[in-house]
């Protein structure tokens, strides 16, 4: 990241290791609680130095039964007048279960289950969006979702007869049904595609969009740039066989919208992908 220049990005979104004991290959996930919050302090504030005046700053983070606090005292730490503002806070929901009108209970989603008398199942995580004025203009509608009772879109002006209303902030966003994760997920921390596709869109600045994931691993963010067309997307990853892993499911994707789009269609340039290898700044 220090090779970046100042002010050249976008968007960032990220899910960095959370120091959980999570068993990356390389990284090692158990650092003092306080070494782990200096070295966010450090990557961080190589986020701050790159990212734009009205860029955003996406930054997911889970906890875990032991360690519920943690979201929370690296959002602070992040936070001041002189760092980060928290603009937004969205519940990236994984499993929901809802009762309809006919009572009847629907549940949809995946979640690993906790074997516990004491906890509950853990079923969302947190994407807290961050910026350097907090006052950075969304596109709420182009992230938004039809409204459920056709009659709000004539009733309220600001829909300008649009059929979108904003969203808010709890996206349930499962993890899509594999047959084998050694074969199609072989990470063991990954968020969707379509959470970052969710926050690209919420940014609003479309193709030309210059995305920074710092933390990559198996590409997740680069397959949201290359669904999305966006013009520029640049990870960083430690590990040789995750980033091995994020190269392959990217020519994949691109392969597969080269057959499926026939005859060939013009839909904007495949998005530079300069996947770099290798620490960050603090050589982790
Ligand atoms: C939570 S995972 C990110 C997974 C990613 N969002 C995905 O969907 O594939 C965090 C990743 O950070 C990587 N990592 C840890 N330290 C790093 C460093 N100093 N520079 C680059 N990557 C690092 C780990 O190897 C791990 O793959």
């Amino acid at each position: 990241m220090n090779q970046l220049a100042d002010d050249s990005v976008d968007l960032v979104v990220t899910s960095p290791p959370y120091n959980l004991g999570i068993d990356y290959r390389t990284y090692s996930d158990s650092s003092p609680r306080d070494t782990f919050l200096e070295w966010c302090a450090d990557w961080s504030a190589q986020v701050m130095r790159v990212l734009r005046e009205d860029g955003s700053f996406f930054l997911n983070l889970g906890g875990s039964p032991s360690n519920p606090l943690l979201p929370h005292q690296l959002l602070l730490s992040l936070t001041s007048p002189d760092l980060f503002q928290l603009q937004n806070t969205f519940h990236w929901i994984k499993s929901i279960s809802i009762q309809t009108r006919e009572d009847e209970t629907i549940s949809a989603g995946h979640f690993k289950p906790i074997n516990s008398r004491r906890y509950v199942n853990d079923c969302h995580e947190y994407v807290f969006h961050l910026t350097l004025s907090g006052s950075v203009t969304l596109d709420r509608r182009s992230a938004g979702v039809p409204y459920a009772d056709k009659s709000n879109i004539r009733r309220w002006k600001h829909t300008e007869g649009n059929d979108r209303r904003c969203r808010g902030n709890t996206w349930f966003i499962p993890y899509e049904t594999i047959r084998s994760r050694k074969d199609q997920r072989p990470h063991p921390a990954t968020f969707p595609p379509a959470l970052v596709e969710q926050c690209i869109k919420l940014h609003g600045k479309g193709k030309e969009t210059v995305l920074l994931d710092p933390f990559i691993g198996i590409g997740s963010s680069a397959l949201a740039a290359h669904n999305l067309r966006i013009a520029s997307c640049i990870g960083f990853e430690i590990d040789e066989q995750y980033l091995q892993t994020a190269r392959e499911r990217l020519s994949e994707a691109q392969s597969a919208s080269q057959i499926n789009a026939y005859p060939p269609q013009q839909t904007g340039p495949e998005p530079e992908l300069p996947l770099q290898e290798g620490p960050s700044t603090h050589g982790a």
